[in-house]
């Protein structure tokens, strides 16, 4: 088990945003968070990420309170990648990737042959080599995003956190980003927890999805389990058809309309 959740709250302020979540993820899933906007993913994804601490309640990581964890074991462990991702120095995308080294480094120490090898090693995994001395500035919304996947993957860590990684990329980076980390997952056994808005790319790539409304949990399990007409229509008030994808059974998703 690499996450353990049980009776998590959190408010932000008076607001309360998440209530009583129970939840696990097991070492190796492909696991992802879907849910309206406003209902509390990412502020779920950062408190696993440990950056925020729970109002109530528990979060185990790896078999200890993330809270034992100090801020560079933790970096050591698990990698966040953001949603907003915009950096306007003009470092180099090689440059960015080593920074994910960063949490190995003694101070003042320069970087080793070993972080040079993990660095291009990353790179390769992400398809980014050929970027590797442009400029993070210059480069298209779907390379910056697979850059910043490579920056988490030099931490070296055992779970990928990722905030929408996908928004904003046309359908083919898209998947090519969705196809990248499926091999992490798959080849390196990376554990990938994302929130993510496409329900068909969730329901194709994912183990097992969590649907969040309102702060709770509404169903988890596996994505024939979650991605449910009865499930879509009573979170997002929308009907929608859904059927089989013929090789490999994923939920297929078509829009018929809006619930008034
Ligand atoms: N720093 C903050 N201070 C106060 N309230 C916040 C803060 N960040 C988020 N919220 C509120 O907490 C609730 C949940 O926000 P969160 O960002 O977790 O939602 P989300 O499910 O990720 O939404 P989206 O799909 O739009 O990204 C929202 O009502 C939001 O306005
Ligand atoms: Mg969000």
């Amino acid at each position: 088990m690499i996450f353990e959740i049980e009776n998590l709250n959190f408010e932000y302020s008076s607001h309360i945003v998440l209530k009583d979540l129970n939840l696990s993820v097991l070492k190796g899933e492909f696991f992802s968070i879907i849910g309206p906007n406003g209902t509390g993913k990412s502020t779920l994804l950062r408190l696993m990420a440990g950056f925020l601490k729970p109002s109530r309640g528990n979060i185990k990581f790896m078999g200890y309170h993330l809270q034992k964890f100090n801020p560079l074991e933790l970096a050591r462990k698990r990698a966040f990648v953001s949603q907003d991702n915009f950096i306007n120095f003009p470092y180099t995308a090689y440059e960015i990737v080593l920074m994910g080294r960063f949490p190995y480094l003694r101070n003042f120490q320069i970087e080793t042959k070993e972080d040079h090898d993990i660095v291009r090693s990353a790179m390769e995994k992400t398809s980014t080599t050929h970027i590797a001395t442009r400029s993070i500035t210059d480069l298209s919304g779907g390379e910056r995003q697979r850059v910043m996947i490579a920056k988490a993957l030099a931490q070296n860590p055992s779970v990928l956190l990722l905030d929408e990684p996908t928004s904003g990329l046309d359908i083919n980076y898209q998947i090519d980003i969705m196809d990248h980390l499926r091999l992490l997952n798959r080849h390196e056994k990376v554990t990938i927890i994302m929130v993510i808005h496409d329900l068909n790319l969730a329901g194709q790539y994912s183990d097992r999805i969590l649907l969040l409304s309102k702060g709770r949990t509404y169903a988890t399990g596996s994505p024939e389990e979650v991605i449910t007409e009865q499930n879509i229509e009573e979170v997002f008030s929308l009907k929608v058809n859904i059927d089989k994808e013929p090789e490999r059974g994923f939920p297929r998703l078509m829009l018929i309309s809006r619930v008034l």
